[in-house]
């Protein structure tokens, strides 16, 4: 793999108003590769990708694409430049149908020959949008319509194609032909940054990882060795299995007394503060350690 720059991230940051939603990120991108940003819910992750392509300003920091300072310019200017997003929850226009979805991918470009190319490349490469190209995208199901809002980003030819979270809301089957797809496109020679929840998918695929957690990169490397750390398995792998566990037990201790009335009669301090115990675990688990809510969400993908 080449190990030319395509994105460089220094030193972001990003206010909306009080919040400081962006802590001084920084990360690159290498020609060929498919980098994931993975993070809980309020991260950060959309955040990133929407200062990249312009549609949120930065208070500071830079964001240099293929070695031009693209910060601060327009989100029309970054498309022409050769940077595509597919947005979260996909923002087909659902009142449109397929094919002028896949046409305002291209608005900018003039040559009909080259469109024309464009769109049976998208065509080969999701035969489902071909056989539904005039039916209306927001009668499309959800795995279709993630496949029309990246038709619509391959239709502008990116360099760099920007995805935030395309396993979303999909049945496991879908997601791993998504990431499937994603992977096929990489080796085709698009290079790819993917914000993904589901730590698991997004690693399997990528070269390199980051971990973002409230507006911080916390975690960086090969997507191989992330995989293996502890910190990442514990909190993003499933290994809060374990906080599962110790979950489920804090909640049976007092349905386990409850079931010894006898048990109860007799200790009515100790039963008391069993009850209190096991709501300091929970609150612990739910409230302090956030990531546990975007642990199951992984576990559930
Ligand atoms: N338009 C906005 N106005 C105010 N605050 C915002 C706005 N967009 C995002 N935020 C805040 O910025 C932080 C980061 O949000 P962001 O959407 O980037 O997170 P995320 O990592 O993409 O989360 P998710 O996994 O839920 O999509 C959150 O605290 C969020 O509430
Ligand atoms: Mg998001």
């Amino acid at each position: 793999m080449s190990e030319k720059e395509v994105l460089r991230i220094e030193e972001l940051n990003v206010f909306y108003g009080a919040i400081h939603a962006l802590k001084g990120i920084s990360l690159t991108v290498n020609e060929g590769e498919i980098v994931t940003l993975i993070g809980a819910n309020g991260a950060g992750k959309s955040t990133t990708l929407n200062t990249i392509c312009g549609l949120v300003k930065p208070k500071s920091g830079k964001i240099i694409f293929e070695g031009k300072d693209i910060t601060g310019k327009t989100a029309h200017d970054i498309v022409k430049m050769g940077i595509s997003q597919v947005p979260e929850g996909r923002r087909v226009f659902a009142n449109m149908s397929v094919l002028e979805n896949l046409e305002l991918g291209a608005y900018l470009l003039k040559d009909k020959a080259e469109f024309k190319r464009r769109l049976i490349r998208v065509f080969e490469r999701f035969p489902r949008l071909a056989e539904r190209k005039g039916q209306l995208a927001g009668s499309l199901s959800g795995g279709e319509q993630q496949m029309l809002a990246m038709g619509r980003a391959l239709m502008s030819a990116p360099r760099l194609m920007l995805l935030d979270e395309p396993s979303m809301g999909l049945a496991p089957l879908l997601v791993k032909e998504i990431f499937a797809i994603i992977k096929e496109l990489n080796e085709q020679g698009t290079t790819i940054l993917l914000v993904e929840q589901n730590a698991h998918m997004a690693l399997s695929i990528a070269h390199k990882g980051y971990v973002l957690e409230t507006g911080k990169i916390v975690l960086s490397g090969p997507a191989r060795q992330l995989a293996e750390n502890p910190q990442v398995k514990e909190a993003y792998l499933g290994g809060v299995k374990g906080g599962q566990r110790r979950h489920i037990l804090s909640l049976m201790v007092p349905i386990l007394a409850m079931k010894q009335r006898r048990f109860i009669c007799m200790n009515m301090p100790l039963f008391h503060f069993l009850i209190f115990y096991a709501f300091i675990i929970n609150h612990y688990f739910i409230y302090v350690r956030k990531w546990h809510f975007s642990s199951y969400k992984a576990i559930w993908l």
